[in-house]
Protein backbone atom coordinates (compact mmCIF):
# COMPACT_ATOMS: atom_id res chain seq x y z
CA UNK A 1 0.00 0.00 0.00
CA UNK A 2 1.21 3.43 -0.99
CA UNK A 3 2.22 5.46 2.23
CA UNK A 4 -0.02 8.75 2.24
CA UNK A 5 1.17 11.00 4.78
CA UNK A 6 -0.79 14.14 6.13
CA UNK A 7 0.81 16.99 6.74
CA UNK A 8 -2.77 18.55 7.31
CA UNK A 9 -3.64 16.51 9.81
CA UNK A 10 -5.47 17.61 13.03
CA UNK A 11 -3.57 18.95 15.98
CA UNK A 12 -1.65 16.19 18.31
CA UNK A 13 -3.43 17.91 21.04
CA UNK A 14 -2.71 15.55 24.44
CA UNK A 15 -4.60 17.44 26.54
CA UNK A 16 -8.06 17.35 24.69
CA UNK A 17 -8.56 13.74 23.99
CA UNK A 18 -11.82 13.77 21.60
CA UNK A 19 -12.95 9.86 23.25
CA UNK A 20 -14.87 10.55 26.19
CA UNK A 21 -13.92 7.66 28.17
CA UNK A 22 -16.42 7.13 30.85
CA UNK A 23 -15.33 6.57 34.41
CA UNK A 24 -14.40 3.31 34.98
CA UNK A 25 -11.62 1.08 37.58
CA UNK A 26 -9.17 -0.95 35.90
CA UNK A 27 -10.14 -4.07 34.70
CA UNK A 28 -9.59 -7.52 36.31
CA UNK A 29 -8.84 -9.47 33.73
CA UNK A 30 -5.90 -9.82 31.38
CA UNK A 31 -5.97 -8.22 27.92
CA UNK A 32 -6.31 -10.39 24.89
CA UNK A 33 -4.76 -8.57 21.93
CA UNK A 34 -6.62 -10.13 19.29
CA UNK A 35 -9.01 -8.56 19.87
CA UNK A 36 -11.56 -6.87 17.29
CA UNK A 37 -12.79 -6.59 13.99
CA UNK A 38 -10.52 -8.68 11.48
CA UNK A 39 -8.30 -6.13 9.43
CA UNK A 40 -9.96 -4.06 6.58
CA UNK A 41 -6.82 -1.95 5.97
CA UNK A 42 -2.94 -3.04 6.40
CA UNK A 43 0.05 -1.40 6.25
CA UNK A 44 3.67 -2.12 6.40
CA UNK A 45 5.36 -0.85 9.46
CA UNK A 46 9.44 -0.96 9.58
CA UNK A 47 10.60 -1.95 13.13
CA UNK A 48 13.64 -0.73 14.29
CA UNK A 49 13.98 -1.28 18.26
CA UNK A 50 17.74 -0.15 17.98
CA UNK A 51 19.91 -0.72 21.43
CA UNK A 52 19.81 -0.22 25.44
CA UNK A 53 15.86 0.56 26.05
CA UNK A 54 14.94 0.69 22.70
CA UNK A 55 13.61 -2.70 22.43
CA UNK A 56 11.90 -2.53 25.44
CA UNK A 57 10.01 0.39 24.76
CA UNK A 58 9.09 -0.81 21.16
CA UNK A 59 8.02 -4.01 22.77
CA UNK A 60 5.21 -2.13 24.51
CA UNK A 61 3.97 -0.11 21.95
CA UNK A 62 3.66 -2.70 19.26
CA UNK A 63 1.38 -4.27 21.79
CA UNK A 64 -0.54 -1.06 22.25
CA UNK A 65 -0.75 -0.50 18.22
CA UNK A 66 -1.92 -3.44 17.45
CA UNK A 67 -4.72 -3.39 19.66
CA UNK A 68 -5.81 0.00 19.23
CA UNK A 69 -5.89 -0.16 15.31
CA UNK A 70 -7.81 -4.04 15.77
CA UNK A 71 -10.91 -2.29 16.98
CA UNK A 72 -10.76 -0.16 14.07
CA UNK A 73 -9.96 -2.50 11.27
CA UNK A 74 -6.64 -1.94 10.73
CA UNK A 75 -4.03 -4.74 10.41
CA UNK A 76 -0.19 -4.43 10.27
CA UNK A 77 2.72 -6.33 8.59
CA UNK A 78 6.05 -6.02 10.58
CA UNK A 79 9.95 -5.86 9.41
CA UNK A 80 12.42 -5.80 12.29
CA UNK A 81 15.39 -4.59 11.18
CA UNK A 82 18.66 -3.78 13.15
CA UNK A 83 19.96 0.00 13.50
CA UNK A 84 22.48 1.48 15.04
CA UNK A 85 24.83 -0.91 17.57
CA UNK A 86 22.57 -3.66 17.25
CA UNK A 87 23.87 -3.57 13.70
CA UNK A 88 27.59 -2.66 14.19
CA UNK A 89 26.78 -5.56 15.85
CA UNK A 90 25.20 -7.91 13.36
CA UNK A 91 26.90 -5.96 9.88
CA UNK A 92 29.64 -3.87 10.70
CA UNK A 93 27.74 -0.70 10.18
CA UNK A 94 25.11 1.44 11.91
CA UNK A 95 22.69 1.56 8.77
CA UNK A 96 23.05 -1.50 6.85
CA UNK A 97 21.48 -1.45 3.07
CA UNK A 98 18.98 -4.08 3.95
CA UNK A 99 17.55 -1.63 6.97
CA UNK A 100 17.37 1.48 4.81
CA UNK A 101 15.79 -0.71 1.90
CA UNK A 102 13.40 -1.94 4.28
CA UNK A 103 12.48 1.40 5.54
CA UNK A 104 11.65 3.22 2.19
CA UNK A 105 9.35 -0.13 1.33
CA UNK A 106 7.16 0.47 4.49
CA UNK A 107 4.51 2.85 4.88
CA UNK A 108 5.55 3.86 7.81
CA UNK A 109 8.94 3.41 10.53
CA UNK A 110 9.16 2.98 14.03
CA UNK A 111 12.19 3.41 15.78
CA UNK A 112 13.46 2.83 19.05
CA UNK A 113 16.47 4.44 20.61
CA UNK A 114 20.28 4.19 19.34
CA UNK A 115 23.64 4.32 21.40
CA UNK A 116 25.55 3.07 23.97
CA UNK A 117 29.00 3.01 26.25
CA UNK A 118 30.06 -0.02 24.39
CA UNK A 119 30.21 2.06 20.91
CA UNK A 120 31.50 5.73 22.35
CA UNK A 121 34.94 5.44 21.40
CA UNK A 122 34.21 4.36 17.71
CA UNK A 123 35.44 6.39 15.12
CA UNK A 124 32.78 8.74 13.60
CA UNK A 125 31.52 6.72 11.08
CA UNK A 126 30.68 3.50 13.08
CA UNK A 127 28.92 5.20 16.21
CA UNK A 128 25.22 4.25 16.26
CA UNK A 129 24.21 7.39 16.22
CA UNK A 130 25.38 8.05 12.56
CA UNK A 131 23.12 5.29 11.64
CA UNK A 132 19.96 7.39 12.90
CA UNK A 133 21.31 10.59 10.86
CA UNK A 134 21.74 8.53 7.55
CA UNK A 135 18.32 6.82 8.33
CA UNK A 136 16.53 10.55 8.15
CA UNK A 137 19.39 11.49 5.38
CA UNK A 138 18.15 8.18 3.31
CA UNK A 139 14.28 8.84 3.82
CA UNK A 140 14.65 12.36 3.03
CA UNK A 141 12.38 13.28 5.92
CA UNK A 142 12.71 16.84 6.40
CA UNK A 143 10.23 17.87 8.86
CA UNK A 144 10.66 17.11 12.44
CA UNK A 145 7.24 17.38 14.47
CA UNK A 146 7.52 17.28 18.41
CA UNK A 147 4.80 18.14 20.43
CA UNK A 148 5.39 19.40 24.08
CA UNK A 149 2.82 19.14 25.82
CA UNK A 150 2.04 19.25 29.66
CA UNK A 151 -0.32 16.77 31.01
CA UNK A 152 -2.63 18.08 33.38
CA UNK A 153 -1.29 14.92 35.51
CA UNK A 154 2.15 15.52 35.35
CA UNK A 155 2.13 19.25 36.07
CA UNK A 156 4.49 18.83 39.01
CA UNK A 157 7.03 17.07 37.41
CA UNK A 158 7.40 20.14 35.27
CA UNK A 159 10.77 21.89 36.63
CA UNK A 160 8.88 24.89 36.13
CA UNK A 161 6.59 26.22 38.70
CA UNK A 162 2.60 25.13 38.57
CA UNK A 163 1.76 28.48 37.31
CA UNK A 164 3.75 28.51 34.30
CA UNK A 165 3.81 24.82 33.13
CA UNK A 166 0.31 24.47 33.42
CA UNK A 167 -1.71 24.55 30.28
CA UNK A 168 1.48 24.49 27.67
CA UNK A 169 0.43 22.90 24.35
CA UNK A 170 3.38 23.77 22.37
CA UNK A 171 4.32 22.07 18.76
CA UNK A 172 8.15 22.41 17.23
CA UNK A 173 8.72 21.82 13.82
CA UNK A 174 12.41 21.65 13.12
CA UNK A 175 13.97 21.55 9.90
CA UNK A 176 16.21 18.27 9.60
CA UNK A 177 18.02 17.11 6.73
CA UNK A 178 20.04 20.87 6.38
CA UNK A 179 21.62 23.47 7.87
CA UNK A 180 24.66 23.15 9.63
CA UNK A 181 24.61 19.59 10.37
CA UNK A 182 25.04 18.80 7.18
CA UNK A 183 26.56 21.71 5.19
CA UNK A 184 29.27 21.91 3.05
CA UNK A 185 32.62 23.13 3.86
CA UNK A 186 33.02 21.26 6.77
CA UNK A 187 36.24 19.76 8.62
CA UNK A 188 39.19 20.29 10.36
CA UNK A 189 42.36 21.84 9.34
CA UNK A 190 45.31 23.99 10.01
CA UNK A 191 45.57 27.62 9.91
CA UNK A 192 48.44 29.86 8.17
CA UNK A 193 50.12 30.06 12.30
CA UNK A 194 49.73 26.41 12.17
CA UNK A 195 46.82 26.44 14.64
CA UNK A 196 43.75 23.74 14.33
CA UNK A 197 40.92 25.06 13.34
CA UNK A 198 37.66 22.53 12.93
CA UNK A 199 34.41 24.36 10.88
CA UNK A 200 30.97 23.77 9.60
CA UNK A 201 28.68 25.60 7.53
CA UNK A 202 25.06 26.89 8.23
CA UNK A 203 23.66 26.36 4.43
CA UNK A 204 19.92 26.59 3.44
CA UNK A 205 18.70 27.14 -0.28
CA UNK A 206 15.14 28.80 -0.53
CA UNK A 207 13.02 25.53 -1.29
CA UNK A 208 14.36 24.00 1.68
CA UNK A 209 13.00 26.69 4.04
CA UNK A 210 9.53 27.32 1.98
CA UNK A 211 8.86 23.24 1.86
CA UNK A 212 9.39 23.19 5.96
CA UNK A 213 7.73 26.77 6.59
CA UNK A 214 4.42 25.16 4.79
CA UNK A 215 4.61 22.10 6.89
CA UNK A 216 4.74 24.78 10.24
CA UNK A 217 2.09 26.81 8.63
CA UNK A 218 -0.23 24.16 7.85
CA UNK A 219 0.50 22.53 11.05
CA UNK A 220 -0.31 25.50 12.58
CA UNK A 221 -4.15 26.13 10.76
CA UNK A 222 -5.16 22.90 13.10
CA UNK A 223 -4.04 24.26 16.18
CA UNK A 224 -3.72 27.54 17.94
CA UNK A 225 -3.15 29.19 14.17
CA UNK A 226 0.02 30.87 15.38
CA UNK A 227 3.53 30.30 14.20
CA UNK A 228 6.57 31.51 16.07
CA UNK A 229 9.59 31.42 13.72
CA UNK A 230 13.04 31.48 15.58
CA UNK A 231 16.04 32.33 14.05
CA UNK A 232 19.92 34.45 14.16
CA UNK A 233 18.50 36.85 11.44
CA UNK A 234 20.44 39.65 13.60
CA UNK A 235 24.03 37.88 12.76
CA UNK A 236 23.49 35.20 10.09
CA UNK A 237 22.90 35.67 6.48
CA UNK A 238 21.14 31.57 6.39
CA UNK A 239 18.67 33.51 8.98
CA UNK A 240 18.09 36.42 6.69
CA UNK A 241 17.45 34.20 4.55
CA UNK A 242 15.20 32.04 6.48
CA UNK A 243 12.96 35.18 7.66
CA UNK A 244 12.78 36.56 4.29
CA UNK A 245 11.48 33.22 2.34
CA UNK A 246 9.01 32.37 5.98
CA UNK A 247 7.70 35.91 5.33
CA UNK A 248 6.80 35.14 1.48
CA UNK A 249 5.41 31.53 2.65
CA UNK A 250 3.29 33.13 5.38
CA UNK A 251 1.26 35.39 2.79
CA UNK A 252 -0.27 31.48 1.48
CA UNK A 253 -1.58 31.39 5.10
CA UNK A 254 -3.37 34.72 5.36
CA UNK A 255 -5.33 33.12 8.41
CA UNK A 256 -2.10 32.28 10.33
CA UNK A 257 -0.59 34.85 12.39
CA UNK A 258 3.08 34.90 11.75
CA UNK A 259 5.87 35.95 14.71
CA UNK A 260 9.28 36.16 14.18
CA UNK A 261 11.93 35.78 17.72
CA UNK A 262 15.63 35.57 17.81
CA UNK A 263 16.99 32.05 19.28
CA UNK A 264 18.22 33.79 22.21
CA UNK A 265 15.20 35.68 23.33
CA UNK A 266 13.11 32.25 22.32
CA UNK A 267 15.34 30.17 24.75
CA UNK A 268 14.41 32.62 27.31
CA UNK A 269 10.64 32.72 26.26
CA UNK A 270 10.43 29.10 26.40
CA UNK A 271 11.59 29.02 30.32
CA UNK A 272 9.79 32.53 31.21
CA UNK A 273 6.24 31.93 29.46
CA UNK A 274 6.05 29.03 27.09
CA UNK A 275 2.12 29.08 27.31
CA UNK A 276 2.78 32.35 24.46
CA UNK A 277 3.69 29.32 21.98
CA UNK A 278 1.46 27.52 19.49
CA UNK A 279 3.80 26.46 16.32
CA UNK A 280 7.48 27.50 16.15
CA UNK A 281 9.44 26.98 13.39
CA UNK A 282 13.27 26.77 13.41
CA UNK A 283 16.28 25.70 12.17
CA UNK A 284 17.73 21.89 12.43
CA UNK A 285 20.71 23.58 15.11
CA UNK A 286 18.18 25.53 17.10
CA UNK A 287 15.10 23.35 16.68
CA UNK A 288 17.60 20.59 18.44
CA UNK A 289 18.67 22.68 21.16
CA UNK A 290 15.31 24.28 21.85
CA UNK A 291 12.82 21.16 21.58
CA UNK A 292 15.03 19.19 24.26
CA UNK A 293 14.53 22.49 26.49
CA UNK A 294 10.72 22.19 25.82
CA UNK A 295 10.74 18.59 26.66
CA UNK A 296 11.76 19.19 29.99
CA UNK A 297 8.97 21.82 31.02
CA UNK A 298 7.11 18.46 29.91
CA UNK A 299 8.35 16.87 33.32
CA UNK A 300 10.52 13.97 31.31
CA UNK A 301 11.89 13.27 28.20
CA UNK A 302 10.25 9.65 28.41
CA UNK A 303 7.10 11.27 27.29
CA UNK A 304 7.74 13.00 24.18
CA UNK A 305 7.42 11.51 20.87
CA UNK A 306 8.30 12.77 17.56
CA UNK A 307 7.43 12.55 13.63
CA UNK A 308 9.59 13.05 10.69
CA UNK A 309 8.03 13.61 7.80
CA UNK A 310 8.54 14.16 4.06
CA UNK A 311 5.65 15.90 1.60
CA UNK A 312 5.10 11.99 0.11
CA UNK A 313 7.03 8.89 1.61
CA UNK A 314 7.24 6.74 4.72
CA UNK A 315 7.28 8.56 8.08
CA UNK A 316 9.92 8.43 11.07
CA UNK A 317 8.46 8.27 14.52
CA UNK A 318 9.97 8.26 17.34
CA UNK A 319 10.48 9.12 21.18
CA UNK A 320 13.13 12.08 21.67
CA UNK A 321 14.72 10.19 24.37
CA UNK A 322 17.90 7.87 23.77
CA UNK A 323 19.05 4.34 24.71
CA UNK A 324 19.35 5.09 28.51
CA UNK A 325 22.14 2.32 29.22
CA UNK A 326 21.97 3.68 32.74
CA UNK A 327 18.53 2.01 33.26
CA UNK A 328 18.49 -0.39 30.28
CA UNK A 329 17.47 -4.20 30.70
CA UNK A 330 15.91 -3.22 33.99
CA UNK A 331 12.47 -2.78 32.76
CA UNK A 332 12.42 1.02 34.16
CA UNK A 333 12.12 2.95 31.19
CA UNK A 334 8.81 5.32 30.81
CA UNK A 335 7.49 3.59 27.18
CA UNK A 336 4.94 6.56 27.29
CA UNK A 337 7.15 8.45 24.75
CA UNK A 338 7.24 5.63 22.36
CA UNK A 339 3.54 4.42 22.46
CA UNK A 340 2.55 8.61 21.79
CA UNK A 341 5.49 8.07 18.89
CA UNK A 342 2.87 5.26 17.28
CA UNK A 343 -0.05 7.57 18.31
CA UNK A 344 1.21 10.16 15.79
CA UNK A 345 2.37 7.39 13.22
CA UNK A 346 -1.06 6.06 12.83
CA UNK A 347 -2.46 10.08 12.87
CA UNK A 348 0.48 11.34 10.32
CA UNK A 349 1.49 8.67 8.52
CA UNK A 350 -1.20 6.75 8.26
CA UNK A 351 -3.88 9.12 8.04
CA UNK A 352 -5.65 6.78 10.75
CA UNK A 353 -7.16 9.67 13.64
CA UNK A 354 -9.19 7.48 15.30
CA UNK A 355 -7.44 4.83 16.25
CA UNK A 356 -4.30 7.63 17.76
CA UNK A 357 -6.93 8.60 19.37
CA UNK A 358 -8.04 5.25 21.12
CA UNK A 359 -4.07 5.53 22.10
CA UNK A 360 -3.84 9.22 23.15
CA UNK A 361 -7.19 8.71 25.65
CA UNK A 362 -5.75 5.07 27.06
CA UNK A 363 -2.35 7.01 27.75
CA UNK A 364 -4.34 9.59 29.59
CA UNK A 365 -6.24 7.19 31.49
CA UNK A 366 -3.71 5.01 32.48
CA UNK A 367 -2.34 8.42 33.96
CA UNK A 368 -5.54 9.42 35.57
CA UNK A 369 -5.38 5.81 37.07
CA UNK A 370 -1.80 6.81 38.96
CA UNK A 371 0.15 4.68 37.23
CA UNK A 372 3.32 6.10 36.71
CA UNK A 373 7.11 5.22 35.85
CA UNK A 374 10.25 6.12 38.13
CA UNK A 375 10.97 9.01 35.68
CA UNK A 376 7.58 11.16 36.67
CA UNK A 377 6.96 9.12 39.80
CA UNK A 378 5.42 11.40 43.01
CA UNK A 379 4.40 10.74 46.17
CA UNK A 380 0.71 8.55 46.28
CA UNK A 381 1.22 7.49 42.83
CA UNK A 382 1.47 3.80 42.02
CA UNK A 383 5.40 2.74 40.86
CA UNK A 384 5.03 0.70 37.50
CA UNK A 385 7.82 -1.07 35.49
CA UNK A 386 7.75 -0.92 31.53
CA UNK A 387 5.98 -3.88 31.30
CA UNK A 388 3.25 -3.37 33.90
CA UNK A 389 2.63 0.36 32.16
CA UNK A 390 2.16 -1.46 28.55
CA UNK A 391 -0.36 -3.90 30.41
CA UNK A 392 -2.46 -0.88 31.66
CA UNK A 393 -2.71 0.80 28.41
CA UNK A 394 -3.99 -2.29 26.81
CA UNK A 395 -6.91 -2.77 29.92
CA UNK A 396 -7.20 0.83 29.31
CA UNK A 397 -7.99 0.40 25.54
CA UNK A 398 -9.67 -2.57 26.09
CA UNK A 399 -12.73 -1.19 29.01
CA UNK A 400 -12.80 1.74 26.50
CA UNK A 401 -13.08 -0.41 23.13
CA UNK A 402 -16.88 0.28 22.65
CA UNK A 403 -16.17 4.48 23.13
CA UNK A 404 -17.01 6.27 20.53
CA UNK A 405 -14.53 8.61 18.48
N1 LIG B 1 17.27 9.30 19.03
C1 LIG B 1 18.16 8.54 19.67
O1 LIG B 1 18.22 7.34 19.49
C2 LIG B 1 19.09 9.19 20.65
C3 LIG B 1 18.80 10.46 21.18
C4 LIG B 1 19.63 10.95 22.18
C5 LIG B 1 20.73 10.22 22.61
N2 LIG B 1 20.98 9.01 22.04
C6 LIG B 1 22.07 8.15 22.54
O2 LIG B 1 21.59 7.50 23.72
C7 LIG B 1 22.72 7.25 24.59
C8 LIG B 1 22.42 7.85 25.96
O3 LIG B 1 22.33 9.26 25.81
P1 LIG B 1 21.88 10.25 26.98
O4 LIG B 1 22.10 9.61 28.30
O5 LIG B 1 22.51 11.56 26.69
O6 LIG B 1 20.32 10.48 26.72
P2 LIG B 1 19.08 9.55 27.10
O7 LIG B 1 17.87 10.22 26.56
O8 LIG B 1 19.31 8.17 26.67
O9 LIG B 1 19.02 9.55 28.71
C9 LIG B 1 19.04 10.77 29.47
C10 LIG B 1 18.45 10.48 30.86
O10 LIG B 1 17.03 10.30 30.72
C11 LIG B 1 16.65 9.01 31.17
N3 LIG B 1 15.66 8.48 30.23
C12 LIG B 1 15.71 8.58 28.88
N4 LIG B 1 14.64 7.98 28.34
C13 LIG B 1 13.92 7.51 29.36
C14 LIG B 1 12.70 6.78 29.45
N5 LIG B 1 12.00 6.41 28.35
N6 LIG B 1 12.24 6.44 30.66
C15 LIG B 1 12.89 6.79 31.77
N7 LIG B 1 14.05 7.49 31.77
C16 LIG B 1 14.56 7.84 30.56
C17 LIG B 1 17.91 8.16 31.19
O11 LIG B 1 17.82 7.13 32.13
C18 LIG B 1 18.97 9.20 31.48
O12 LIG B 1 19.07 9.40 32.88
C19 LIG B 1 23.93 7.88 23.90
O13 LIG B 1 24.61 6.86 23.23
C20 LIG B 1 23.32 8.88 22.94
O14 LIG B 1 24.16 9.14 21.85
C21 LIG B 1 20.17 8.48 21.09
Amino acid sequence: MAAALHLNAKPFNLCSPSIRLPKSSPSPFRVKCSAGTSPSRRYNIALLPGDGIGPEVIAVAKDVLNFAASLEGIGFDYKEMPVGGAALDLTGVPLPDETLLAAKESDAILFGAIGGYKWDDNPKHLKPETGLLQLRKGLGVFANLRPATVFPQLVDASTLKREVAEGVDLMVVRELTGGIYFGQPRGFKTSENGEEIGFNTEVYAAQEIDRVARVAFNNARKRQGRVCSVDKANVLEASILWRKRVTAIAAEYPDVELSHMYVDNAAMQLIREPKQFDTILTNNIFGDILSDAASMITGSIGMLPSASLRESGPGLFEPIHGSAPDIAGQDKANPLATVLSAAMLLKYGLGEENAAKRIEAAVLDTLDKGFRTGDIYSAGCKRVGCKEMGEELLKSIESHKLATV
